[in-house]
């Protein structure tokens, strides 16, 4: 619906990150648009000096779709220069870092609109499926009303086409009235739990995510890079009853859905976002865990016995 409300036509290009949800690149694809990949950094997140070496060669690039990956946050200062400096109409996908924070800006702050999503396993989740637009442009804001509403501007009036994507009533009484309000302590329990892996998992071959005084994740993941046999540290970890996950275990550009549609590109090689695809594991993280749980995926984080080999 962003995309739509802020001008994105059918063959129009998007620049956006290969590692995410499907649904970063599908939100363009479903527009009609082509998806132009550019390689993620040592966050996992796009890297914003190569699109910005982009955006220099090519003028005619006006959108752009950054991820805040895990639930960290952009250099909002960068992103913020690079969207004036070229223009540019940016959508920030803030499914996975509702209240991140980069110094005084919030996510989903600088770009022209940004979507959050309250899929229940986010850190705001509802009961079921919904999501929102936040935007501080009321013309976008009047379009997103109205194409959420299958394009009806006043009582049975269709001004364009639109679709159902409302958020339903009994979804938005949770979240406002319940879930809402406990989203901060949610936040701070997530962020101490980071600050325990990150103060106390100590292994030549696990690299944990490192993070500027600048940034405030909101951890939504908790991903380390394995520089040893990840499949052996997953297993490892399945055996002292701790889950984990990968993401993403596939590029968004080798998925075969995008194969069969062939209209995307690839503008600079994606090397670190493969390392991200062969590395990465998640290690759990949510408001829920107790204190005996993070002491026991740190102890068998630290008492792996695998290597870097890498
Ligand atoms: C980065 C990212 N973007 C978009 C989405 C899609 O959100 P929703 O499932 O609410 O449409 C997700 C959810 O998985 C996500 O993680």
């Amino acid at each position: 619906l962003s995309l739509r409300c802020a001008g994105l036509r059918p063959g129009d290009k998007v620049v956006t990150t290969p590692l995410s949800a499907f649904a970063t690149t599908l939100a363009i694809l479903r527009v009609g648009a082509v998806p132009v990949f550019v390689d993620v950094d040592a966050s996992g997140s796009i890297d914003l000096e190569r699109c910005r070496d982009v955006f220099k060669e090519t003028p005619a690039l006006r959108y752009f779709v950054p991820v805040h990956l895990y639930g960290r946050c952009l250099d909002l200062d960068r992103l913020q220069a690079i969207q004036n400096e070229f223009n540019l109409v940016v959508i920030e996908d803030c499914a996975q870092s509702i209240g991140a924070a980069f110094r005084s800006k919030q996510a989903g702050t600088v770009g022209r609109a940004a979507a959050v999503s309250f899929y229940p396993t986010k850190n705001l989740g509802a009961l079921g499926d919904g999501g929102m637009l936040l935007t501080a442009d009321p013309a976008i804001a009047e379009r997103a009303r109205r194409l959420r509403n299958y394009g009806q501007s006043s009582r049975y009036f269709h001004e364009e086409l639109g679709m159902n994507s409302r958020l339903d009533e009994l979804q938005a009484a949770l979240l406002r009235n319940i879930l809402l309000p406990q989203l901060d302590a949610w936040t701070r329990r997530r962020q101490a739990i980071a600050h325990q892996y990150r103060m106390r998992i100590h292994h030549e071959a696990l690299k944990l995510p490192a993070i500027s005084s600048a940034e405030q994740a909101v951890w939504h993941l908790f991903p380390l890079r394995v520089q040893g046999d990840r499949a052996a540290f997953r297993r490892h970890l399945e055996h002292h009853g701790i889950m984990s996950d990968v993401h993403y275990p596939r590029l968004i550009p080798d998925q075969p859905a995008l194969q069969n549609y062939k209209t995307f590109e690839i503008r600079t090689p994606l090397t670190e976002a493969a390392r991200w695809r062969d590395e990465e594991v998640s290690l759990p993280i949510h408001p829920f865990l107790s204190d005996a749980d993070v002491d026991s995926v740190v102890k068998a984080c630290n008492a792996w016995e695998g290597s870097c080999t890498r």
